[in-house]
């Protein structure tokens, strides 16, 4: 049963003809006193060419009223009240035989998702902005298992490219192994920092780099096994982020390198169907008149970023025969996209099922971020700091908990990533440390916290026997309820929207609705009946609170 399904499907049968079941609008009044739902009649007014006043009161005398306890024409609305009890009992009841599984759905039910997402470069260290990816990715496929896709989860490596002949030559001339297998990506970036600086005083090391790369190409041995060394120690450094965040496994690691030599494949394709043309030594593809050609090979024939991509995308089509694939990366690459979607199209591939998944920018004060010295702040440093933060409040709080490195580190990385994950992606995102860590303002520690006070009610959980005919509803009992409903309809709409903001904030909600609850009334100092119901309630906030923080990546410590 879905209450807003039904009253749309009310109202359809009452205006059918004329208007179509999806394009039904219902709306939560800000209000609660003005009803459960709202229908702005005014939607309606310009295809039945009536006033919504009219309108809303041909709706009230058509629709079946048992179902509802009241309806109301207010202004151009109709206001709905719901028969409350049933729909207490029934959702309570719900939750609490299907726990964990509320909420889940088949509506992807044969069909294959893939998520590209987390994607770093190797030889560098993990930044910020592949922070944000691998977080709203893990969260998105998270969000799609739920809604019964089957989904693969893909880490394209940046793994290929010129500047890991720099990188090499580097490594040669004033490379240390030690210190590599020490601390691989902040050591290689030093390496291809120190490069920099003394080409800028010797430009001949350019030359040298572009040859370190040409061996790569031609597969020297030397060049191969130094490239993949440099690989391997990435990957060892990338996992360690993975495992602190708790990203699941990825399906395939297959990187730019993996794609380096079907990108030729991809440029004979092009050449068959006559869509390269030569621009000074270079091939491009032409894709429109409002964009910049997609240059596709270099002059000295190399494959570029983009060649490598295309080349990735036919042969995951062909791998995973997906319905979609999301590509959880940067706004700054926006035209990157457009260019590739553009050239499938005139490959003659389906291009919609390519969806964008953009995001923002972190920043602090305003500005990238930065440690004190001034350089980029890595991902690292940030997580150390929210735990850190995290065990000091918890020293402040509860100095006698048990496993504090444990809760500290799920409090503090749970901090960052339901900070991220709160905000709409395409937003840049304004870091603060100690508001991202409060326990009271809309974080991620709040809902953990309030999941901590449920479990510590839960135990004096004793029987779920309630006779709902004696509990009275009010007003903080019945907005608890009417979010554990909706729970089912926001694992459904994050997923359409490819939004998991939507199911953050509506975890705020609850816990905010729960916590309002909780001040009001003694749970358990009433009658059995009464105290039951409420933990019951508690019980099914908690289950919701803990399956929606686990779709988006975050555990719940059972006390802090
Ligand atoms: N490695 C790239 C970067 O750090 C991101 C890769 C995004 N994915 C893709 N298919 N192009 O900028």
């Amino acid at each position: 049963m879905n209450i807003k399904e039904e009253i749309k499907k009310d109202i359809y049968n009452i205006l059918k003809d004329q208007v179509q079941l999806e394009d039904i609008i219902i709306e939560k009044p800000k209000d609660k006193k003005m009803g459960d739902y709202a229908i702005p009649c005014f939607q309606f007014s310009k295809i039945l060419k009536k006033n919504p006043i009219d309108i809303a009161n041909t709706i009230k005398e058509n629709i079946p009223t048992s179902k509802y306890q009241k309806i109301e024409v207010v202004g151009g609305y109709l206001n709905i009240f719901l028969e409350k009890k049933v729909i207490v009992s029934s959702t309570l009841n719900r939750i609490m035989t299907e726990l964990d599984h509320y909420g889940s759905n088949d509506i992807g039910k044969g069909k294959n998702i893939v998520v590209e997402y987390s994607s770093p470069n190797i030889a560098k260290p993990f930044g910020i902005g592949h922070l944000r990816s691998t977080v709203i990715g893990e969260a998105l496929k998270n969000i799609y298992l739920k809604n019964g896709y089957q989904v693969y989860s893909l880490n394209f490596l940046g793994d290929y490219g010129t500047q890991f002949g720099k990188v090499m030559y580097a490594y040669i001339t004033w490379g240390d192994e030690q210190k590599v297998k020490e601390n691989p990506t902040q050591e290689l970036k030093n390496l291809y920092v120190k490069f920099h600086e003394e080409a800028k005083k010797d430009p001949a090391l350019e030359e040298e780099g572009r040859k370190w790369f040409r061996r790569l190409e031609e597969k020297d041995e030397e060049a191969i096994g130094l490239w993949s060394w440099f690989k391997e120690e990435s990957l060892k450094d990338f996992k360690k982020t993975y495992h602190i965040l708790g990203t699941t496994e990825f399906n395939d690691y297959n990187g730019e390198s993996y794609y380096k030599d079907k990108a030729y494949d991809v440029i004979n394709l092009l050449e068959k169907k006559d869509l390269l043309e030569e621009s000074q030594g270079a091939k491009v593809v032409n894709i429109g008149e409002d964009i910049i050609p997609a240059l596709i090979q270099k002059s000295d024939g190399t494959s570029i970023y983009i060649t490598r991509d295309l080349a990735a995308y036919i042969d995951r089509l062909e791998k995973y025969k997906f319905d979609e694939i999301l590509y959880v990366v940067g706004n700054e690459q926006a035209l990157h996209f457009e260019q590739i979607k553009r050239v499938l199209n005139k490959l003659g591939y389906q291009s919609d099922k390519l969806k964008y998944i953009n995001f923002g920018l972190l920043l602090q004060n305003g500005k990238k971020m930065s440690t004190r010295g001034g350089t980029s702040l890595n991902l690292q440093e940030l997580l150390d700091s929210a735990m850190n933060l995290a065990r000091k409040y918890i020293e402040e709080k509860n100095p006698t908990l048990e496993n504090k490195d444990e809760v500290s580190k799920m409090i503090g990385v749970g901090a960052v990533i339901f900070n991220d994950l709160k905000n709409y992606r395409t937003n840049d995102i304004e870091f603060n440390l100690e508001e991202t860590l409060s326990f009271t303002g809309n974080t991620g520690p709040y809902v953990q916290y309030t999941n901590t006070r449920i479990n510590s009610l839960l135990e004096h959980y004793t029987s779920s026997n309630i006779d709902y005919d004696r509990i009275e509803l009010n007003e903080y009992i019945w907005n608890v309820i009417i979010d554990l409903y909706e729970f089912p309809e926001i694992i459904q709409k994050s997923r359409a929207e490819y939004d998991p903001s939507e199911l953050a904030k509506y975890l705020l909600n609850l816990s905010s609705d729960y916590n309002k609850l909780y001040a009001s009334v003694k749970m358990l100092n009433e009658e059995e009946n009464k105290t039951n119901f409420y933990l019951v309630l508690s019980k099914c906030s908690g289950i919701v609170l803990t399956e929606g923080m686990r779709l988006l990546g975050i555990k719940m410590p059972n006390k802090m």
